[in-house]
């Protein structure tokens, strides 16, 4: 079958690869799962892959299959496996288990290994392939009514794990009544992070380097979120009018945007971040201030990757309210689909170029 690779270590070496269909039988106790693939988002994690930023291949091979961003449909399933059947809608999870106390107890995302296995990502090949194999274990099940936006499950997963450690941080106040959240950045985790909180019912606003003009402005208004330009109004500006936060959600990208976020959170709130910044980027800091004001105010600040079942399981509820109470808006953060496996330069195209892209995927094959 066709699979969409990199050689990890190689800068722009995306290519085509032939790999054997995956057999059901590869998973112990009979608990495979063959899943036919329809849809893989990628996102900047892809392109920083292939620009051979990191990536590793699986132990004794020289490429890796891209794609974490799974939905498909399953094809065939093991003699162990009865929660899925031959024509359901399925997303997999990314992180598979290592070694530490976490993985053992079913949180990989958890894990306090330093290597760690990640589809598409890290040490396993990913989805960007006509089938792929796995245990029923790591795939959740999605209402064929959502299965125009399930390819946006997983980047939904990060945001749906980074509010719920949000959430259980906070029971440290015995009682929480957040109100204003902020959300910096309005790419794909930003978009979705404003759905769940306003499904929520928090306030929020958003913070983008982009004028308001944009796609990503209106779909943050049509959630009844507040969209702030910075270049319009400066973030520590804007918290002075509607701040200070009691959630906040980093999901830039851009590390040094970490400390102005840290100077608008409110008194016992959080922050979260979600970027991985792969970079070496140095600033100077009011440190003193911020130190002050965080322990004075009893501030917290949170780090959260990756999602684990669980996670995926949340995503999906939260898809199916917000079709209830925003119906169509996911849909429209579908942005650039690219049509088939071997048109695969344009999904890194749609990553690279300065478009107004949202959610860039490849259309496998028809839902
Ligand atoms: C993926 C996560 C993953 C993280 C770190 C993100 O792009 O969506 O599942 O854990 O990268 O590799
Ligand atoms: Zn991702």
């Amino acid at each position: 079958m066709k699979a969409v690779a990199v050689i990890p270590g190689q800068k722009d070496s995306v290519h085509m690869a032939t790999l054997p269909r995956p057999q059901v039988s590869e998973v112990p106790n009979g608990r495979g799962v063959l899943v036919r693939v329809l849809r893989v988002g990628v996102d900047a994690t892809d392109r920083e892959i292939n620009a051979a930023e990191y990536g590793e291949a699986p132990a004794g091979e020289k490429f890796l299959v891209l794609g974490h961003e799974s939905f498909g449909i399953v094809e065939e399933v093991g003699p162990g496996v009865t929660e899925l059947r031959k024509g359901d809608y399925v997303v997999a999870t990314v992180r598979r288990p290592g070694t530490s106390l976490y993985d053992l107890i079913g949180t990989n995302d958890m894990t306090t290994d330093d290597v760690y296995y990640e589809r598409g990502i890290s040490l396993r090949h990913g989805f960007l392939s006509e089938y792929y194999v796995d245990d029923a274990e790591f795939i959740v099940k999605m209402p064929r009514r959502l299965k125009e936006v399930g390819v946006l499950l997983e980047p939904l997963t990060v945001v749906e794990k980074a509010i719920y450690q949000a959430y259980e941080i906070q029971r440290r106040l015995r009682v929480w009544r957040p109100r204003q959240a902020a959300i910096m950045g309005a790419g794909t985790i930003g978009l979705l992070g404003a759905m769940a909180l306003r499904l929520r019912g928090l306030e929020v606003s958003v913070f983008s380097r982009n004028p308001r003009t944009d796609l990503n402005a209106r779909l943050i208004e049509e959630l009844g979120a507040r969209y702030v330009s910075t270049a319009e109004t400066p973030l520590l500006e804007a918290a002075r009018r509607h701040g200070p936060y009691d959630l906040i959600l980093e999901a830039t990208g851009f590390s040094p945007i970490v400390f102005d976020g840290m100077q608008v959170l409110g008194k016992n709130g959080v922050l979260v971040l979600t970027s991985v910044t792969g970079g070496d980027r140095r600033i100077e800091i009011p440190a003193d201030r911020i130190n002050l004001d965080f322990v004075l105010g009893n501030k917290v600040m949170v780090g959260s990757v990756n999602a684990n079942r669980e996670y995926f399981e949340m995503g999906v509820a939260d898809m199916a309210k917000a079709e209830a109470e925003y119906s169509g808006w996911l849909k429209q953060l579908l942005t650039h689909p690219v049509r088939g496996l071997d048109n695969y330069p344009k999904l890194f195209e749609h990553l690279n170029g300065g478009n107004g892209a949202i959610k860039v995927f490849c259309e496998v094959a028809d839902l």
